[in-house]
């Protein structure tokens, strides 16, 4: 349990509450829901047990253990480029966490209770575009991330996750069903449950597989790195398929917490990704006016979720460059976290930046946030998949790829789920990622 707690940290975060809602929301609903249902099962889970078996099979950080398996040169640019990407993502991943930070501090504050409707428009763009309040809340969120990942794996992650994860659970489900009650809810179920194809184009599908990688944490180093710590006598087969099941389930979740709230204050669902930072307090001061209570608990336990979820992924983050940076450079790992927080906090600043001051500064049409996010999620993490799955499916031999995925013979049901697993990995994983970036490009 303490595994899945660890892995589902990782996986279910900032992508679930808050990316997931709004891709759905630009991509027409259910038809999205199916494809991205059908990429975790067939295209995302074979890449989880790709690089848990060489985590495990290593146990060693991740740059160590790409070296493992191809030495020389590449294996160590490859190896590298799996530090990097999570370090990359985990510097705007916390600015995004910073936000949620401030607006749980303003859910305490009953901001959105005794505000109308009308004072809350634009807020939200006035915070992201202030010169240093959001910058403040990023470098906050990451320092929590870093004291955490300090403590290290035992007494520090396992023990965050293991209580965090199930109240995270408790909070989702409390949200949905309030959210299900509301007046009108039921147009929202409507478009998460019935599919209309007419909305998908080869977009749709990119977006669907993107943001399964980002979901299960995949291609980033995060997997390997986890693995590496887990004992011989575990089952990764159990963990991984217990970790893509609760990753969708709250992925799933939170759609109906949010989408049908969305619907019932007769707002558009594909605002983007200022959906839930823009929508909900306009939501939750809407009904105050009627249920000023529940509202306001309502309000809080929403921007707790999000926050203690994103915290959860960012300590995943930050675990992947500590892990290198302690074993092969001999740091300690607070010295680690420190010289960690001072890059991703300095890199993150400028994305934390590019929605006021440096909103000028553009790369490939983009501000640098969006900049950072569309590589991490639509090269980095696709690139470091890739590399798993070759690297699992036709350089690690055969024999050991079979002793980590059934523990050497012994887990009877493994054995027999092998032969597709490894197929799954050999070809269909690869081919199926070729086919999708080639489609985008055309
Ligand atoms: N899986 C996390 C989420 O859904 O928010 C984000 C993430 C964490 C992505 C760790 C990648 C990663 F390596």
């Amino acid at each position: 349990m303490a595994v899945i707690a660890a892995f589902a940290g990782s996986a279910i975060g900032l992508g679930n509450i808050w990316r997931f809602p709004y891709l759905v929301g630009e991509n027409g609903g259910a038809a999205f829901i199916l494809i991205y249902v059908v990429f975790t099962l067939v295209l995302s889970l074979p890449i989880f047990l790709a690089e848990s078996a060489i985590g495990r099979g290593s146990q060693v950080n991740c740059r160590a253990a790409v070296s493992f398996l191809v030495p020389g040169r590449a294996g160590r640019w490859f190896g590298f480029l799996m530090v990097l990407t999570p370090l990359w993502l985990l510097s705007y991943y916390s600015v995004v966490g910073g936000w949620s930070m401030d607006y749980l501090i303003r859910a305490l504050s009953l901001e959105f209770i005794h505000s109308t409707p009308d004072q809350l428009a634009g807020n939200f763009e006035r915070f992201i575009s202030h010169p240093w309040m959001p910058m403040l809340f990023h470098l906050s969120f990451l320092g929590m991330a870093a004291a955490v990942v300090a403590f290290g794996v035992k007494s520090g992650i396992e023990k965050f996750c293991k209580w965090s994860i199930p109240t995270l659970f408790v909070l989702i489900v409390l949200i949905a069903v309030y959210s299900l009650t509301l007046p009108g809810a039921n147009r929202g179920v409507e478009y998460l449950m019935k599919p209309d194809f007419s909305k998908v184009t080869a977009h749709t599908f990119i977006d669907a597989l993107g943001q399964s990688f980002f979901s299960l944490s995949l291609g980033t180093g995060i997997i390997i790195t986890y693995s590496s710590y887990i004992k011989k006598g575990e089952n990764l087969m159990v963990a991984g398929v217990g970790t893509a099941v609760s990753d969708l389930t709250f992925a799933l979740l939170a759609g109906f917490a949010i989408i049908p709230a969305v619907f019932s204050a007769g707002i558009e669902p594909g605002a983007g990704p200022t959906l839930i930072f823009d929508t909900l307090p306009f939501i939750f001061s809407n009904l105050a006016q009627q249920m000023p209570f529940l509202s306001a608990v309502v309000a809080i336990l929403f921007f707790a979720a999000i926050f203690i979820a994103a915290l959860t992924s960012a300590i995943s983050l930050l675990e992947v460059g500590v892990a290198y940076l302690t074993e092969e450079k001999e740091m300690s790992r607070g010295r680690a976290c420190a010289l960690l927080f001072v890059l991703c906090g300095a890199f993150g600043t400028l994305c934390s930046l590019s929605f006021g001051p440096l909103s000028r500064v553009r790369l490939l049409g983009l501000n640098l946030f969006d900049f950072a996010d569309s590589a991490a999620s639509n090269v980095f993490m696709v690139l470091g998949s890739l590399i798993s799955v070759i690297l699992a499916g036709w350089v690690m031999p055969r024999s050991e790829l079979f002793r980590e995925l059934t523990n050497g013979g012994t887990l009877r049901a493994n054995a027999r789920l092998f032969p597709a697993a490894r197929f799954l990995l050999q070809y269909v994983t690869p081919i199926g990622i070729l086919t999708l970036i080639l489609s985008s490009m055309l």
